[in-house]
């Protein structure tokens, strides 16, 4: 089983950005992270982050027939990215959706998610465990689908 794990815009920073909200670990603790879960479940993993919507389009469009699912936390395209959705959509490989904070109690402008509405399922406001969950969760559900 092999995943892709994106990330959108400036989850580079993390440990950086907005610590109150996104916590002092970086993105190479994510990575680490992300890397050790990956391992421990028995899945081949690919982490990609970029700052540019196209070049998530295109890590999304690359997927096809070469991963079995993605875990993505889209960061502020989420609320805005049409393209992520239907790249998504296009490939239909099941995709799970991570958010570092817990979008639901933050501001209005971040209450809808495009590229939410093409994946199975959301963690939210579980911090960088999140992406564990999404990881575990993902593997169980093609499990599941996979009989
Ligand atoms: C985020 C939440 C988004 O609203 C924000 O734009 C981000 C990060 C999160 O992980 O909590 O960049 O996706």
């Amino acid at each position: 089983m092999k995943f892709l794990i994106l990330n959108g815009p400036n989850l580079n920073l993390l440990g950086l950005r907005e610590p109150d909200i996104y916590g002092r670990q970086t993105y190479a603790d994510l990575e680490a992270l992300v890397r050790e879960t990956c391992a421990a479940e028995g899945i081949e993993c690919e982490l990609y982050q970029s700052n540019h919507e196209g070049d998530l389009v295109d890590r999304i469009q690359a997927a096809y027939g070469n991963v079995d699912g993605i875990v993505i936390n889209p960061a502020a395209y989420t609320h805005t990215s049409v393209a992520i959705l239907d790249a998504l959509k296009a490939v239909a490989i099941p995709a799970v959706e991570v958010h570092i904070s817990d979008v639901k109690s933050r501001e209005s402008f971040r209450q809808i998610s495009y590229p939410g509405m093409a994946c199975v399922k959301t963690f939210m406001g579980l911090g960088l465990d999140g992406y564990r969950q999404a990881i575990r969760f993902l593997k169980q559900y093609l499990n599941k689908e996979n009989g």
